[in-house]
């Protein structure tokens, strides 16, 4: 039933359960076999509105705007065009710089956030191409857009989002393959990705059996009251929003850091009761990121490193490891977060805490 908590203790766990379908129901009908490409029909844009497309702005509050930091890497990569993400409240007081030939891609799972609703009205004003990004249909910021992409997500009730982001995640995906085709990108190259985006939600499945394994080390930090989530490239902002799930549900403090901005002040913080989450993933960056482990281990700092598959570059380093099946960089970042939001949920729930009412928290922020 898709309102109830069902078998579940608690809602975030239900949705944490549902993303591989969640994320299906995002994908179906929106691969193009024949093109190499993708359908997002509601963005109602022709091939030639599609090439006059020469940047894109992507605006969204929290785990949104965490997923539109995972867009920018896809479009730029991808599709070859400049983009640039805002936290929904600046965008419109500084008075960005916007022609017709802009994209502004708010980004909102309720489509009520009222930053980001404000920063539609102020780029449908300066004139932008306005596409919005949203799970509720029929929500403000999904009408006055007018155009864009649903996410057919299903109901989110849990206040920390998991399915909403991990959807939107892959829809950005999917526009910048789509602009990507309708660009520099390959028929061969476009045939690639929709193999991997059709992958995603059974390579999420196999993240999900590791939850015994994830509950067990959350149990071990559990006295834990600081921790660090470092990443690079698209596990970056995955860092980011793994320590935005810690931070939510159980009160602890968790910083997202750039594994390599670490090394330029914070890392002064580290010692042997401050537990460092590593993005070790078998991706680019991953040598690096092998070496900002042992900076870390050099401050005594306990080391949880999620890596890919059998993969065993950071076996002897780390303290605990947590395997996601191997991927290419585009879709470690979904693999990634969904097993840090286990640990989250685990964490937050030996801790005692309300996980599906935390406080000062609301679901949609409504005020400015
Ligand atoms: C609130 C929620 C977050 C969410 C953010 C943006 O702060 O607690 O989970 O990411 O709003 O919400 P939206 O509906 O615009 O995605």
């Amino acid at each position: 039933e898709a309102t109830g908590k069902g078998s579940y203790e608690h809602f975030m766990l239900k949705e944490i359960h549902e993303q591989p379908d969640a994320i299906g129901n995002t994908i179906r009908g929106r691969l193009n076999h024949q093109l190499d490409s993708t359908r997002l029909g509601g963005l109602n844009m022709t091939p030639h509105d599609m090439a006059k497309i020469n940047r894109i702005v992507i605006a969204g509050c929290g785990s949104s705007m965490h997923a539109g930091w995972v867009g920018e890497y896809y479009f730029e990569e991808i599709a070859r065009i400049p983009t640039e993400v805002e936290q929904a409240a600046e965008f419109r007081y500084r008075n960005p710089i916007i022609t017709p030939d802009t994209l502004v891609l708010p980004i909102s799972q309720s489509g009520e956030t009222a930053d980001t609703l404000a920063a539609v009205r102020e780029a449908t004003n300066k004139g932008a191409t306005v596409a919005a990004i949203c799970n509720v249909v029929g929500s403000t910021i999904a009408r006055e857009a007018g155009r864009g992409v649903y996410l057919h997500a299903g109901p989110e009730i849990s206040v920390a989002s998991t399915k909403g982001f991990t959807c939107q995640v892959t829809a950005l995906l999917m526009l910048a393959v789509m602009f990507g085709r309708n660009r520099h990108l390959g028929r061969e190259q476009g045939a690639e990705l929709l193999k991997e985006i059709a992958s995603i939600p059974d390579l999420i499945r196999q993240v999900l059996k590791q939850a015994p394994v994830i509950e067990r080390i959350a149990a071990k930090y559990v006295k834990a009251d600081n921790f660090f989530y470092i990443g690079r490239g698209y596990l970056y902002p995955t860092a980011l929003e793994g320590a935005l799930k810690l931070k939510e549900i159980s009160y602890v403090h968790a910083e997202g850091y750039h594994a390599a901005e670490l090394k330029h002040g914070s890392i002064a913080l580290l010692e042997e009761n401050v537990p460092v989450v590593a993005m070790a993933n078998a991706v680019p960056g991953q040598d690096k990121m092998i070496g900002n482990i042992r900076e870390c281990l050099a401050r005594h700092a306990p080391v949880i490193a999620v890596v890919s598959g059998d993969d065993h570059t950071a076996d002897e380093l780390a303290d605990d490891i947590i395997r996601v099946p191997m991927s290419s960089r585009y879709v470690a970042p979904l693999t990634t977060i969904v097993a840090l939001q286990l640990f989250a949920y685990y964490f937050a729930k030996f801790r005692g805490c309300p996980i599906d009412q935390p406080r000062n928290l609301a679901k949609s922020v409504t005020v400015e």
